[in-house]
């Protein structure tokens, strides 16, 4: 079989050490032909590595998508505020589309997209991969074969990790609402997508509390400076040290996103001129650092999901309660349990956790795009299609406007019609 051609919008992060290395470990699956970023550096590492011809390799998605369509799937990988019109322009052409999340910042715009791909009769999967993990597939397997009777709530819970929560929501790109979006979308739609799909109900109305507590000015320890490299006088105590977390911590994800070449030169300048130096109370972030969400599905389940930026771990948890058992799970662990009451007793669930990233979801996800295009009939849209991925969206933006609406609780159905 031919493998699928690709082209790639956005080298950063995800299209550099995720979809790229998928290609080079299935190149009978997945090649590019094409790619579209404006960092000179990533896009001549990228185009060289895929062997991509120069006259295919282009500064913005702009230029890429300007000629005809040139192969069969587009992967946009760009940051959440680029994602709206460059799917848009790619449907147009014909293209197969892979969508980051969140598929748009805005929730008309995610409505329009889900039309586009319908009347485009084209696949628009956006990557809500953690769909596609082994840990999650299983839950879900064992909720569908009605082990666990009717679900009547989930509670989930997204343990950011402090860290984690310093580098993306409080220095990086995730911090500001104006220039990304709110935190339920950007971190959490992935979380709002596992609770409706598990439920598998329309969710009728939302309710939330959270707000920014700790990273803010007024916050900041007495003798912090504005940069961990200026001679910070708290900097060896203070746990959001930007020399702890990407120069003492030896953790790759974190340091090879602030500079293109990882060394500890390369490392402390990027400190020293960077966003990610900044003292974590003096940034212009405002993104809650903590969160809940509450939701009313239409048979009358219910569900709550946490975030917290203040945990030690990076995890997910979940609890799972049927009208016939529970299940209890922590993803990370990649363990869960399935207590039946008639029974009495439980199922452990033990899964592989070295898998790549996202549990393995986001290699399942990729293989499983391969695989929908090559079977493509108009009737199948994919597990994580944009009309399967469009209700957790909404949930996002009826959260957030109930949150700054002091927790009044809204219709999903508001936040389609605008009122
Ligand atoms: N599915 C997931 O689990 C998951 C995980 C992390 C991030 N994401 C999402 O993936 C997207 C990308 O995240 P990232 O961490 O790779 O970001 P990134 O900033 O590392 O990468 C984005 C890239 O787009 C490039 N770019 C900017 N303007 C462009 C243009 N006009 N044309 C083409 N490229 C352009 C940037 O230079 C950058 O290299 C975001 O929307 C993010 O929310 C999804």
């Amino acid at each position: 079989m031919k493998p699928i051609t690709a082209v790639l919008l956005g080298a950063g992060s995800r299209g550099n050490f995720i979809y790229g290395p998928f290609a080079k470990k299935y190149p009978n699956d997945l090649v590019f032909v094409a790619v579209a970023e404006p960092d000179s550096q990533r896009r001549e590492a990228f185009g060289t590595l895929h062997n991509i011809a120069t006259e295919q390799t282009f500064a913005s998605w702009e230029e890429a998508l300007a000629q005809e369509k040139i192969a069969d799937a587009v992967i946009v990988s760009t940051q959440d505020r680029m994602h709206f019109e460059p799917a848009m322009k790619a449907l147009e052409l014909g293209y197969h589309i892979i969508l980051e999340k969140p598929m748009s910042t805005f929730s008309d715009e995610c409505i329009l997209l889900e039309e586009a791909a319908r009347k485009h009769g084209r696949l628009l999967m956006v990557s809500h991969v953690l769909r596609y993990s082994p840990f999650w597939a299983g839950i879900k397997d064992i909720i569908s074969e009605g082990k666990i009777g009717q679900i009547t709530s989930i509670q989930l819970t997204e343990n950011i990790g402090y860290q984690h929560m310093a580098h993306s929501y409080v220095r990086g790109h995730w911090r500001n609402n104006a220039l990304s979006s709110p935190i339920i979308l950007a971190k959490s739609s992935h979380d709002l997508d596992l609770i409706s799909w598990l439920m598998d109900q329309k969710c009728k109305r939302v309710s939330s509390f959270g707000s920014l507590m700790h990273f803010r000015e007024d916050q900041a320890p007495i003798g912090s400076t504005s940069r961990c490299t200026d001679g910070c006088s708290v900097e060896r105590s203070c746990p959001y040290s930007a020399i702890k977390i990407y120069l003492e911590t030896n953790e790759p994800d974190y340091a090879r996103n602030i500079t293109n070449d990882p060394t500890p030169e390369h490392i402390l300048q990027a400190l020293k001129d960077g966003p990610y130096g900044r003292c974590v109370y003096r940034c212009d972030n405002d993104v809650v650092d903590h969160q809940i969400v509450n939701m009313e599905f239409e048979n009358g389940s219910v569900a709550s999901f946490t975030l917290s930026g203040f945990t030690r771990h990076i995890a997910r948890t979940v609890q799972i309660m049927g009208t016939h058992g529970e299940i209890k799970g922590n993803m990370e662990e990649g363990r869960f349990q399935t207590y039946l009451f008639s029974a009495g007793q439980s199922l452990e669930h033990q899964f592989d956790i070295t898998h790549d990233g996202h549990g393995g979801g986001d290699n399942y996800f990729i293989s499983s795009f391969v695989k929908e295009i090559r079977l493509y009939d108009r009737k199948n849209e994919g597990l994580s299609s944009a009309s399967a991925s469009l209700q957790s969206h909404l949930i996002a933006f009826a959260a957030e406007k109930s949150r700054l609406a002091s927790g009044m609780p809204f219709e999903l159905q508001s936040v389609i019609s605008g009122t």
